[in-house]
Formats: structure tokens, sequence, C-alpha cells
């Protein structure tokens, strides 16, 4: 398949606040394929996988989050380790190579209970140094204000890596941000049809809303990483059974090259 048209317009558009939506980036057959992994993971979430749950049940009220799917499921692996996306991701972040960090699954579906995802940035929870990372949020389902869409406050990734938020029992993002910043807060919502999807850095300030419909808002999310990103030591779902030491790089059959220059 051809290389995803994504013009230096785009590219700017995402260095620039952080965050950028883009149209059919699945075909139909692709999104299909992950619709039925994705129902095949949710109906078996008693069984073996549930080691592949983040691991912290409170997050449970927010969402249902599966963790490194590629892992286990083939038409999921095939959409994470798929290159085209990948180097879309590479061309956003302009740096010469990303490896995977990994793959997350999150469901709002009608009736869980899931709740809003408060105001973060990812990074503060994620094990490593250096900057740069970012996320494919892939839509399922057609998504909007009403079942969960995303939302991102436009140029704060400049605000820099800010401590992590409790996602259960949230304080303010923006009470976070020094006030000599002069930064204006004015979140835009990002509704999308499913196969399209947003990519976002990891310093973005982003939310989602509960889903208060009778409608599935899946959303299949995969995560790059700069090559050259090394270890720092914390704790996390993805690394701690790995026994790295703080400076390793993220490397090995865990975090794939996906896209080079
Ligand atoms: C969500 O899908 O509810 C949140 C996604 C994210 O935090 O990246
Ligand atoms: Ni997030």
């Amino acid at each position: 398949m051809n290389d995803y048209p994504l013009s230096e317009e785009q590219v700017d558009y995402y260095q620039t606040n952080g965050f950028v939506a883009l149209p059919d980036v699945l075909d139909e057959i692709e999104l299909q394929d992950l619709r039925v992994a994705t129902d095949e993971i949710l109906a078996t979430q008693h069984s073996g996988e549930i080691e592949r749950s983040s691991g912290n049940p409170e997050y449970e009220q927010i969402f249902v989050q599966k963790v490194n799917l590629w892992r286990i499921n083939e038409a999921i692996g095939r959409h994470v380790l798929n290159t085209r996306i990948a180097e879309i991701a590479r061309r956003l972040a302009r740096v010469d190579a990303v490896r995977l960090w990994h793959d997350h699954l999150l469901t709002k579906m009608p009736g869980d209970g899931s709740k809003q995802t408060p105001w973060h940035q990812d990074r503060p929870y994620w094990p490593m140094d250096g900057l740069g990372q970012l996320s494919c949020w892939m839509a399922l389902d057609d998504v909007d204000e009403s079942n969960g869409c995303m939302w991102f406050v436009p140029r704060s990734q400049t605000v820099g890596l800010l401590e992590p938020i409790n996602l259960v029992s949230p304080q303010d993002i923006f009470g976070l941000v020094p006030e000599e910043d002069g930064f204006k807060a004015t979140p835009v919502s990002v509704p999308l049809f499913a196969g399209n999807c947003t990519f976002h850095n990891g310093l973005t300030f982003h939310h989602a809303g509960p889903n208060t419909t009778d409608r599935p808002r899946r959303a299949m999310v995969t995560i790059y990483t700069p090559d050259g990103t090394g270890f720092n030591g914390n704790g996390h779902v993805v690394t701690d059974p790995l026994g790295l030491h703080e400076g390793d790089k993220l490397d090995g059959e865990l975090f794939p090259i996906l896209a080079t220059k």
C-alpha cells in the first residue's frame, strides 16, 4: 500500500499544536478486522487477558484499558506494527526512527459505567527519558462529544513535562501550568469518523468525556517513541517484568523499530 499522503502542513500543525486529526487512515477491511479483534478481546477478559490489563482496577472506572495486545492478537498485531502508520508518527515527530512503546485498547462501552478521562499529559506516566513520544488514537467507532471523543489543548505541549496527574482523583492540570508561561488553555474537541485518528504528543493536555450514548466507543491506541529512548527506572506495567536498569535503551523485541528515514 502507498504511504499515507501526509502533507507538510499537517506536520507543521502537529508540531505547533501538539496534535493533529487525520482522515481515512484505515480502510474498511482494516477497520473491520480491528473491530472483530477488539470484540474478541473484550469477550475474553475473564481469562488469560487479565495480566494484559492496566493492572490498576481504579483506572477501569475511567476506561477499560488493555495493554500490549499486539503480542496476543494477530489482527491487532498487524495494526500496531503497521509501518504505514508508524511512518506518519515518525514524520510528525520529525525524528529519524520510531520504536513501538506499547499499544492499549481503551473502551467506553454503553452502560459500563466508565467516566470521563480527566485532563492529563501521557508522558509523566512513562518510565523513560527524552521527549518526542506520540500516540495514535484510532477511532473504531464514530466518536463525538456524546460518546467520549478526544479533547486537546492546542500548544499545551510547550508547557513541558509536568508531574503525573492522579487519574482517579485528579487535581487540576491547568493549575500546574506556571503562570509566567502566559499560557491560555482553550480546549478543542475532535470528533472523528471510524478509521480516522488523532496523533498527540505525550506532553499535550488531553481528555475524553464519558460515553453517554448507547453506541460503543472503542479506541485502539499505539504509542511510539523515538529510537534511542532510555529507561528511567520508574515502575510501569510494560517494563516491570523486564528487569531493566536505569539508562538501558528501550529496544529489543518488545520495542521494535517501526519506521526509519
Ligand atoms: C481516552 O481514550 O479516554 C483517553 C485516551 C488517552 O488518555 O490517551
Ligand atoms: Ni492519555
